[in-house]
């Protein structure tokens, strides 16, 4: 049947895996020169910050940190929370440039019984704040504090708005106040950027709490969030491991296999993500200096842990599997060998041998008690 619209039948998102093009994808381990990465020296000291600077230039934008000052102000602290297991911390860090400020409001939930520093779980929540209740009069599986806490970790969490509003109309009003210049710039830092760079301003707080182990902080995010996680985790190594949820495109997943969500469908829907120089690529994939396989790359060595969820082909499992296999040569350089598997695992079949984890999950896209019962064994497996 001839599509009565063609042109939109040719935007029409791909579900067809016979009908993924095939693709060459840049090589982590080649330096824009040709020259070949060979050891972890040329890794840290030459190709990670070229690649780095390949994903700030093309898509996530610059990453400000240069501020005036700061004040973190411990706003509860609470002895008694979820019945005397936990101090629950509230914490207002506001963050000074320029007389402007932003205020990141961080909820921290830490088991009072515990003997050292815990390690801890900071989620970047793009959803309702209803999800993460200091109060836990209501629950979600989105952010199962108690489940964390029973099993030895700290969790925490900061919402989107606070950084930057999830709006293409009012992105602009959080860190980006403090760094204008950025709105200028085609390389300037847009809301997955601010998103990220508010994760590293919770981990210098981090930093200063002794009941935490500073070591030992896995940054978690789920969809929109999870690609603001990969992107944190990428540009600030003190984040011991990543999850990225759900990321999708222009998150976990590769994006010359065109497959569910495509790179002109979200800088459509969402200008205000990424910057604008990504624009340059809609429909034109290949011509990206980078795939997301490489940014997963920059997480190396630390361990990496990606999931999608079976009715979930917007964001391309498959696609993600195929960029956390692609990143395994770069673990390499550091003499681990992930070795995944050639296709992905089956359905509710995790895989978690660190340094790289996956799972599909059965069910939509979403966030779950199950993704985050896997979340803690990898977390106790390194
Ligand atoms: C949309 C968007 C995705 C994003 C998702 C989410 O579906 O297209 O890229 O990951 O929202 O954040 O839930």
């Amino acid at each position: 049947i001839l599509p009565f619209f063609p042109f939109l039948a040719a935007k029409a998102q791909n579900y067809d895996e016979s009908k993924v093009p095939s693709y060459v994808l840049p090589d982590a381990l080649k330096m824009v020169s040709g020259k070949k990465v060979r050891n972890q020296k040329t890794w840290e000291t030459k190709r990670r910050p070229e690649i780095l600077k390949l994903f700030e230039d093309n898509i996530y934008g610059q990453m400000p940190t240069a501020y005036d000052s700061v004040r973190r102000m411990i706003v509860s602290d609470d002895g008694a929370a979820m019945g005397g297991k936990a101090i629950l911390k509230q914490v207002l860090i506001e963050i000074f440039r320029n007389q402007k400020s932003v205020k990141i409001n961080l909820v921290l939930f830490v088991p009072s019984k515990a003997a050292a520093p815990s390690p801890v779980f900071l989620l970047i929540n793009n959803r309702g704040k209803d999800n993460t209740d200091p109060t836990r009069i209501k629950k979600s599986e989105f952010w199962p504090a108690e489940m964390l806490i029973d099993s030895g970790f700290a969790i925490a969490t900061f919402h989107v708005d606070d950084l930057a509003p999830d709006n293409k109309d009012t992105y602009m009003n959080g860190v980006l106040q403090l760094y204008p210049e950025q709105l200028k710039m085609d390389n300037g830092m847009k809301a997955i950027g601010a998103w990220a760079w508010g994760a590293n301003r919770v981990m210098d707080y981090f930093e200063k709490d002794k009941d935490l182990d500073a070591k030992k902080v896995i940054i978690v995010g789920h969809s929109r969030g999870g690609k603001a996680s990969l992107w944190a985790a990428a540009q600030d190594q003190r984040f011991a491991a990543c999850v990225t949820n759900c990321s999708g495109n222009s998150g976990a997943a590769l994006a010359r296999r065109q497959f569910g969500e495509r790179i002109s469908r979200i800088n459509t829907s969402f200008p205000h993500w990424f910057n604008n120089n990504y624009k340059k690529f809609n429909d034109k994939e290949n011509l990206l200096p980078v795939d997301q396989h490489m940014l997963i790359a920059l997480v190396a060595p630390r361990p990496i842990y990606a999931t999608n969820a079976s009715k979930d082909l917007w964001a391309d499992p498959k696609g993600t599997f195929l960029a956390l296999k692609n990143a395994e040569s770069t673990y390499a350089l550091y003499g681990l060998h992930p070795d995944l598997p050639a296709s992905p695992p089956g359905i509710n079949e995790p895989y978690i041998i660190p340094p790289i984890a996956y799972h599909i999950r059965d069910g939509e896209h979403n966030m779950t008690a199950y993704d985050w019962a896997n979340f803690i064994r990898f977390a106790r497996s390194f």
